[in-house]
């Protein structure tokens, strides 16, 4: 149960999980005390004394000491000459903040916030702390909710401007974290195309350091969340702190070291092309910040994400439902389709028990490649002479759902619409735009464009019978302006695009509430929490060979579950890699998320068809325990030659143990791998080789599997407890 206790200027909120605890010192500043495992009470004056702070309350004002307080939401330019999480330029330039607490509120619950993804739950409680800056008058609330059930503090800011001058805000991050110590290792996730969220770790350092994006989009180069490991920290024990950002555009997540070897942990908007007017009497929210803590290893951590993720940011009917096994005609095709080949391609997928056929790329304007027609989002009738509508009735007839791919987030400069409307591209006048996959961005930041990107997709989703949209992504920003803001507005751009995203996003997910949503951006270069408010499930990676799945699944996994991640058998040679991995290894991975296939069935063998048939057969049987189950990494491709990881339903009835071995090994032994997250109490059968053992037994002394011959060698078990 959450609580929120306050007495003598102490607010601490917990749960049965965490402590959180504020101290407001003399003066109104804000001080941060405690982030980590409950505790029953907290005395300040020893963590005062850590940072050489006066214990005895006369704490203001004493000399330097704002430069050594573990603050809240700090400020640079006062008394602390450390990097600050808010920047604000005043009227006569200067651009110090002063904040101090005028008051408190707790609330039940959990507030949204207005235009932003965020996190929602009614077993909640928040606290928001209310500040002032007398002289600016500007106001701030910090806003921090606990989850009964969640490991974790959600945090946010509000700024309003009280004054009668304009202020402008030139940094507002959304999470500022002291830490008393720097004995930790930073993980981030960092990649590129076919290759994202490569998971590195690094000792802390003093100094600053961390990952961000300037690319109008999370990236496929760096995630929006950092993690922090004590050294000793594995997957199953030791002490680690997670932060993700609820957002989907630009970002810094860093962590600052400073002299006394405390950390300061910094998550928000990146401030380098960030900006904002704040006029008289206006308000401006940051997205929030998911922080969670686990003293039970990364593996710990993850199952605090994977629980934030399931029960208090995924909405809608597809939430926990089971998700349609699907036919991506990508890799089969990519461009050169007609409705023959199409339905050649979807009958099959029907008969092995596919559920639901996706046509991709190339269907609208005149799309024979990359180079035309975004923006043109009418039926190319070269390629489906009877329309849409005559395409989906068929597939529907075959049992299968339809499902679309667009891109209305982009604009081809040949296109009619660029004819049209050159000055809805994201553009710097008398600069000649610089192209990526030959298109440009649309300026979401204006209202005309949200309102015809709404229309364009939903016009197709009132009269196609479409079931599913692939809303892909497929560049990032340059030449960043727009033609409607004023020169003083500019900055503000890139904040706004991804307001007038998710309006957009928003009004189509309430509109369409039986569409499913799969979010993409050449692969998973958006995958975040944000996007994942809107859409649930994501596209992992463009990148589809088994072996780079493991890797790509496994780091994903230290945030995101199984049913955020879209995952697919395609062909070999794999078109990423050139590499032949047997099929049933693919399908093994596969398995492991929203499953699904993206390759011609017509052109397997009769034997893998089979093979396919049988895979379909198995993920509708498990996939309840597959995607909601609990996630337990076991083997991690990172740190050798196998990948391993089990998922239990929530009863421990069913597990799903997956092993896949990278390179075939002569003279090895087979390997032994202790399972997790079972009941010690139950036996198991494994169905596949008719054993059993007990739960403990699987956990303490784990379990010898002998892999098949041969390269990217895998099994998949399943486990019923009798
Ligand atoms: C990038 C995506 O990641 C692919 O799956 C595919 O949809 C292409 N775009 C189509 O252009």
């Amino acid at each position: 149960m959450t609580e929120i206790i306050i007495k003598d200027n102490l607010l601490h909120l917990r749960n049965d999980h965490i402590s959180y605890i504020i101290y407001v010192l003399e003066g109104g500043v804000p001080a941060h005390l405690y982030f980590g495992k409950r505790v029953e009470s907290l005395n300040p004056a020893a963590i005062l004394r850590h940072y050489d702070l006066p214990t005895d309350g006369k704490w203001w004002p004493h000399n330097c000491a704002l430069d050594h307080t573990p603050h809240e939401y700090p400020s640079h330019g006062l008394g602390d000459l450390r990097e600050g999480a808010l920047t604000i330029r005043q009227k006569d330039g200067t651009r110090s903040a002063d904040l101090r607490v005028t008051g408190w509120e707790v609330v039940d619950g959990k507030p949204g916030i207005p235009g932003l993804p965020a996190t929602f739950g009614d077993n909640a409680k928040t606290l928001l702390l209310h500040l002032k800056d007398e002289l600016i008058g500007l106001e701030a609330t910090l806003s921090y909710s606990l989850f009964d059930d969640v490991a974790g503090v959600v945090r946010s800011v509000k700024l309003h401007n009280a004054s009668d001058a304009e202020l402008h805000i030139e940094r507002a991050y959304s999470l500022c974290l002291e830490l008393p110590d720097s004995r930790y290792d930073l993980i981030t996730l960092t990649g590129a195309w076919s290759r994202e969220r490569e998971m590195f770790r690094r000792p802390l350092v003093m100094g600053e350091q961390g990952v961000s994006s300037l690319k109008g989009a999370t990236s496929l180069h760096a995630s929006n969340m950092l993690f922090l490991a004590r050294p000793e920290t594995t997957e199953e024990r030791g002490e680690a702190i997670g932060a993700a950002l609820v957002y989907s555009g630009n970002f810094k997540a860093s962590v600052h070291v400073d002299p006394g070897r405390n950390s300061r942990v910094f998550l928000g908007i990146n401030d380098v092309d960030f900006g904002w007017k704040l006029a008289p009497g206006e308000t401006f929210h940051t997205p929030e910040a998911v922080t969670v803590y686990s003293d039970s290893g990364l593996g710990g951590m993850s199952a605090q994400f994977h629980r934030v993720c399931a029960e208090h940011l995924v909405r809608g009917k597809f939430a926990k439902a089971p998700r349609p096994i699907l036919l991506n005609n990508w890799e089969a095709t990519y461009f050169g389709f007609n409705e023959e080949k199409l339905l050649k391609i979807a009958r099959t997928a029907a008969d092995v028990g596919v559920e639901l056929f996706v046509l991709d790329d190339g269907w609208f304007g005149h799309r024979d490649s990359d180079d035309s027609s975004l923006g043109d989002w009418y039926v190319d009738t070269r390629k489906l002479p009877n329309g849409m509508r005559h395409l989906t009735d068929q597939v529907h007839a075959m049992g299968l759902k339809f499902g679309l791919w667009f891109e209305p987030e982009m604009i081809s400069p040949k296109s009619d619409l660029y004819e049209k409307h050159p000055e809805w591209a994201i553009h710097i006048a008398g600069r000649e735009p610089i192209q990526q996959r030959q298109q440009l961005t649309l300026d979401l930041s204006r209202e005309d464009v949200q309102d015809y990107v709404y229309e364009c997709v939903a016009s197709h989703l009132r009269e196609d019978g479409i079931d599913y949209v692939k809303w892909d992504m497929n560049r990032n920003f340059s030449n960043i302006g727009s033609a409607l803001l004023p020169a003083d507005q500019q900055k503000e751009l890139p904040h706004r695009y991804m307001l007038g995203l998710y309006r957009v996003l928003e009004k189509l997910v309430n509109a369409f509430p039986d569409v499913l949503f799969e979010s993409c951006s050449s692969g998973g270069g958006r995958f975040d929490m944000g996007m994942l408010h809107y859409m649930p499930q994501t596209w992992t990676s463009d990148n589809t060979d088994a072996l780079c799945r493991c890797q790509i699944q496994y780091s994903t996994s230290l945030v995101f579950p199984p049913f955020a991640m879209g995952s697919h058998v395609s062909a070999v040679p794999n078109h990423q890699t050139g590499r032949i991995t047997p099929i049933g290894t693919r399908g093994n991975v596969a398995m492991s998320g929203c499953f699904g296939y993206e390759l011609d069935l017509n052109t397997l063998s009769a034997e893998d068809i089979e093979t396919v048939r049988q895979q379909v057969k198995r993920v509708k049987e498990l996939r309840n325990t597959l995607l909601y189950g609990d996630f337990h990494r076991l083997l991690s491709p990172y740190e050798g030659n196998d990948t391993a990881w089990i998922t239990v339903s929530k009863d421990k009835s069913e597990a799903v143990f997956m092993l896949t071995r990278a390179l075939a090994k002569s003279g090895t032994a087979p390997v032994l791998v202790k399972l997790r997250g079972l009941d010690e109490n139950k036996v198991y059968t494994v169905l596949e080789t008719g054993e059993s053992y007990s739960g403990s037994e699987l956990m303490n002394l784990g379990v010898s599997v002998r892999l098949p011959w041969g390269d990217a060698a895998s099994v998949s078990w399943t486990l019923k407890a009798e």
